[in-house]
């Protein structure tokens, strides 16, 4: 029998259980040139805002042993030209999209996700961004629990809720759950900083960047660990999936699918290799399907 990687979320089916993180795969055009995007399960695009954002001064990425610093700061040209000139271009992949959102107020991501188009596959919130100049990258639960009400309210199919793995991720995701969200994509980055000897300086204007990468897996694997013990609604895991056993991993604590972020960097063909490393750890072992591993980490 054909090993069965589908994955069922709450209001959605997905024929495999690893994507791209937010912000890590372009439009996906330049992988479309390298491999077949039907292996994903869902193509998750960067973050978009109501209004345009030109980001943050240079440099906005600085490799640390085994991670990555980003503070790349939403750059995006706003929803509106999402909605009229890349969403109609990702549709031509015949992958299901995910639209990731950023709103700066409870009102702007309700008015955002207004204006996502029905055909989008879920909306994911990112509720966690560490490189907005001014913005906590850590809200409060209540501030998650309006945030993601307000989209459920504008919204009517699949949401997901993205955290940050700061601060209390279990209020975090118990807020987000009870406002509504269908999932829990945990995590995005670390705050970290990097300083510039010579300049005798922060590297990043913002003195904070985002930390990914390898350096973050075992960080991240615990938080999915103790979220799928804690939530009724599936966790997607996120945080330096680098091969697929690290996709296993987080499958065995507990994760429905995956997320890859830094790995498609430093590795362009990182997501199908996953998806084959997956397969071939599984078959080796006859295992039929993924449900019949995830969440076996956490029965002993
Ligand atoms: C260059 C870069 C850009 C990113 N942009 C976004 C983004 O637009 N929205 C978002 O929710 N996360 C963004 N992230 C975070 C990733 O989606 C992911 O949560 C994080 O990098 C951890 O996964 P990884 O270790 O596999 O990269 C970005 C990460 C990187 C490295």
């Amino acid at each position: 029998m054909e090993l069965d990687l589908t994955v069922e979320l709450r209001k959605i089916r997905l024929s495999s259980p690893v994507m791209p993180a937010a912000g890590t795969f372009g439009f996906g055009e330049e992988y479309a040139e390298l491999y077949d995007l039907s292996c994903l399960g869902a193509l998750v695009t960067k973050t978009f805002t109501l209004r345009p954002r030109s980001g943050n001064p240079q440099p906005r990425v600085w490799e640390t042993p085994c991670g990555l610093l980003n503070s790349i700061g939403l750059e995006n040209p706003g929803v509106d030209v999402f909605v009229a000139e890349i969403f109609p271009r990702l549709l031509r992949f015949g992958v299901p999209v995910v639209v990731s959102v950023y709103g700066e107020s409870a009102e702007e991501f309700g008015e955002i996700a207004r204006r996502i188009p029905k055909e989008a596959k879920a909306l994911e919130l990112n509720l966690s961004c560490p490189n907005v100049p001014g913005k906590p990258s850590v809200l409060s639960a209540e501030e998650i629990f309006s945030r993601v009400a307000a989209a459920r309210e504008a919204w009517p199919g699949e949401l997901w809720a993205k955290i940050s793995p700061e601060g209390d991720h279990l209020a975090s995701a118990k807020a987000a759950e009870e406002a509504g969200a269908d999932a829990i994509v945990a995590t995005n980055t670390f705050r970290g900083m990097a300083i510039d000897l010579e300049r005798r300086a922060p590297v990043f204007s913002n003195i904070l960047a985002g930390l990914s990468g390898p350096a973050i897996k075992p960080l991240c694997l615990r938080i999915v660990y103790e979220l799928c013990k804690a939530l009724r609604i599936p966790v997607i895991g996120c945080g330096g999936i680098t091969t697929g056993q690290d996709a296993l991993e987080f499958i065995f604590a507990g994760a429905h699918a995956v997320q890859v972020g830094t790995a498609n960097f430093f590795d362009p063909l990182a997501i199908p290799r996953i998806l084959k490393e997956m397969k071939e750890w599984l078959g080796a072992r006859r295992v039929k399907s993924l449900a019949e591993v995830r969440g076996c980490a956490r029965k002993r």
